[in-house]
């Protein structure tokens, strides 16, 4: 069996967790280091059920310090990285874009020079996966979708530090011939999503009968993936990606925020068993989000024809599930809105 020591930064985010789990199951052979600094958006409790597992090590470092990293990479000499540790959400960007700018291009830039360190010439069996979004491409109107060829256009803070680490890791290709990939995947949802987003976000105003901040008009479009199924598009190009090439992964589900609004509504109501429109009596038009990019679409044929990969789950099916998961874990939110989190809401909406 192919031993392999692989860190993977931000396991203890929302993806990165699942990425993580998918990761120590898969493959017992591996050894999985899960490098996170716990940030607010961190939480180890996302790993309970496999922290022990004996191919696993949780080890604390921020990704900006660039000593410490080194010494991490000469200590374990890792074969892969798996690169998800960012700050990834765009209203944050908007009032700190430098936090932005530290962790999303300085920290991918040290991993980047520590794993060139490590591997010096001999890049054999050595992989850099770097993750990253659909939102480097822009925005699109009511029609078109982005491909691989697709042009940069990043509008926000967020977009842009990601469209920046993502130059740096081909620039890395091209000048020092470091292996790598790059996965730019679109809105992600599922259980352990932390509730700034807009779907954890709404499910939990919903619980407790809050207002649904929705910006805008509602009008603007998302195209949904199930976490799992990006976690399984992760593992498949690791493993199987062609070096230096970056593969589109999309849920082929795009949704204009107010009826996805509207569906988690729905859907909420029957489960908790409350008045069929009772909850969508809680949705308030706010203010919208500065530079808000209009329209996001994938074409992920290209991760499907040469890998293999589709979504296994509907968007029903998925939204129903992640209902269930917050339903069934209001200890979770509960833990995670507490302290700073509130401090946040009440600054970023005045409802
Ligand atoms: P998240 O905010 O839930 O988690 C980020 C994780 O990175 C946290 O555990 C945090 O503690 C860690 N982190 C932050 N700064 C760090 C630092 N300086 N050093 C070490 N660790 C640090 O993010 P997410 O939604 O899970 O996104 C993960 C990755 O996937 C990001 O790179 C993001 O750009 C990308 N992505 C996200 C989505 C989405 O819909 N959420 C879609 C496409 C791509
Ligand atoms: P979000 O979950 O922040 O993801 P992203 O900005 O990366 O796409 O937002 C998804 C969409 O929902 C986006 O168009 C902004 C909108 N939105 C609201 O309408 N209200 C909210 O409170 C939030 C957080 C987002």
């Amino acid at each position: 069996m192919d031993k392999k020591t692989i860190i993977i930064t931000g396991g203890a985010g929302f993806i990165g967790s699942h990425v993580v789990r998918e990761f120590v199951k898969n493959y017992p052979e591996y050894l999985i280091i899960n490098l996170d600094s716990l940030t607010y958006a961190g939480n180890l409790e996302n790993l309970t059920d496999i922290e022990n597992s004996p191919n696993y090590r949780f080890i604390k470092a921020d990704i900006t310090d660039e000593k410490r990293i080194d010494e991490i990479f000469e200590t374990h000499r890792p074969d892969g990285v798996i690169h998800l540790a960012a700050e990834s959400h765009v209203d944050r960007s908007i009032s700190s874009p430098l936090e932005f700018v530290k962790t999303n291009v300085l920290g991918t830039v040290n991993l980047l020079n520590s794993a060139r360190k490590i591997w010096g010439n001999n890049f054999e069996g050595k992989r850099f996966h770097h993750v990253s979004t659909d939102e480097v491409y822009g925005a699109l109107g009511e029609t078109g979708i982005f491909t691989e060829e697709t042009s940069y256009d990043p509008h926000s803070p967020y977009s842009a530090s990601k469209a920046s680490s993502d130059h740096f890791v081909r620039a890395y290709g091209d000048t020092y011939g470091l292996p790598y990939v790059i996965t730019n995947c679109s809105n992600n949802y599922g259980p352990n999503h932390f509730p700034e987003k807009l779907i954890p976000l709404c499910i939990n105003n919903i619980i407790h009968k809050r207002p649904l901040p929705v910006y805008g008009e509602g009008l603007n479009t998302r195209d949904w993936l199930y976490v799992i199924d990006h976690a399984k598009a992760i593992d498949l190009v690791f493993h199987k990606g062609k070096n230096a090439e970056n593969y589109n992964v999309g849920g082929f589900n795009e949704w204009k925020n107010i009826d996805l609004v509207r569906e988690l509504c729905r859907q909420m109501d029957q489960k908790l068993g409350r008045q069929k429109g009772e909850s969508e009596e809680l949705i308030t038009f706010v203010k919208d989000r500065p530079g808000h990019d209009l329209r996001y679409a994938i074409d992920a044929t290209k991760i499907n024809s040469e890998l293999g990969w589709k979504p296994s789950v509907t968007f029903e099916e998925g939204l129903s599930k992640t209902i269930d998961w917050y339903l069934e874990n209001q200890d979770w939110l509960e833990k995670v809105t507490s302290g700073d989190y509130m401090n946040y809401y009440r600054k970023h909406y005045s409802i």
